[in-house]
């Protein structure tokens, strides 16, 4: 694992890798799958290997497995060398439940939590019950880190008002060059503020690995389409996407979109073949 490809954010005093890695579906998706692990754990450990040590889970990933097998697959490396993020699901955004889910998702993971996110907004819990709750959980030592997901700016700045000593330090929210509705606010709202901004759903499932535009371009480089996209998204100053893959190929593709960038006349041209998705708003 070595990290020669990182940002700082003003919010995250801490070199963080350019490019991350998600889990969903490692583990299982609304139920514990654990026909894989074996294999679930090994394709993590690679990841880490090639540098994508800041890793996405979720207390509801495969129901508390995704974690479990991140527990697992993080042993042996230095603690202070990962990135490991969490969320809590809305159904338990009140004060209690954030303080158990924590518990619950330290214990699967065997360790405490650089980054936790409020999954997404809770429709009947207010705000700022769980900001003070979360903003214990860093005054105790639980999480580094909070963080928010799914949220737009006016829910962001809602959130950051419950706060007194600790500020939102992130924000995950999807995006990629088939989703860019956020360019337009919350993006820029993070570079302004000094937040991670971190894209999920960034290469759309795998559907970008097949776009002509992107493999003709990424010729130049000898890049493929994926890692095209991937460093669009890098490219932009708060941005740190985390593209999920269970395959060891997929893995390796995707740690090739760092240690790299696109030249401003690319990244240009890829902006304006993509430019409908920005006006599209959704
Ligand atoms: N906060 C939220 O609400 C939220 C919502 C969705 C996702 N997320 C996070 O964001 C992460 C990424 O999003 P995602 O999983 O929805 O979608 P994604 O990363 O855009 O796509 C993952 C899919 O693409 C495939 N893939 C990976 N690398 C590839 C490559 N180089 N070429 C072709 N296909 C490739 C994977 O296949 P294999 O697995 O077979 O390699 C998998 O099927 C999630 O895992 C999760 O951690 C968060």
């Amino acid at each position: 694992m070595s990290m020669n490809d990182y940002k700082i954010f003003k919010k995250i005093n801490e070199k963080i890798p350019v490019l991350g890695m998600g889990t969903w579906q490692i583990g299982g998706s609304m139920s514990p799958d654990y026909s894989r692990d074996k294999e679930w754990i090994m394709a993590l450990r690679k990841g880490i290997e090639l540098g994508l040590t800041l890793i996405d889970t979720a207390e509801i990933y495969g129901a508390g497995h995704s974690e479990e097998l991140v527990g697992e697959a993080i042993k042996g490396y230095p603690r202070d060398e990962l990135f490991i993020v969490s969320k809590v699901w809305p159904t338990h955004a009140h004060r209690e439940d954030v303080f158990k889910a924590v518990q619950g998702s330290m214990k699967r993971l065997g360790t405490y939590i650089d980054l936790y996110l409020l999954h997404w907004p809770a429709e009947n819990v207010p705000i700022c019950e769980t900001m003070k709750a979360m903003e214990e959980l860093v005054n105790k030592g639980f999480v580094r880190y909070i963080g928010l997901s799914n949220f737009d700016v006016k829910g962001i700045e809602e959130a950051r008002s419950c706060l007194s000593k600790v500020d939102i330090a992130a924000v995950q929210n999807k995006h990629s060059l088939v989703y860019r509705k956020y360019e337009k606010d919350v993006i820029p709202y993070c570079k302004r503020e000094g937040m991670m901004f971190m894209s999920y759903t960034p290469i759309a499932k795998g559907a970008l690995a097949n776009n002509d535009f992107l493999i003709e371009i990424g010729k130049k480089y000898g890049k493929t389409a994926i890692q095209v996209a991937l460093n669009w998204l890098i490219c932009i100053d708060p941005v740190v996407p985390i593209p999920k893959a269970g395959r060891i190929d997929h893995l390796k593709e995707n740690a090739g979109a760092m240690g790299w960038r696109l030249n401003k006349e690319d990244w240009d041209k890829i902006d304006k073949k993509f430019k409908v998705y920005l006006d599209l708003e959704k």
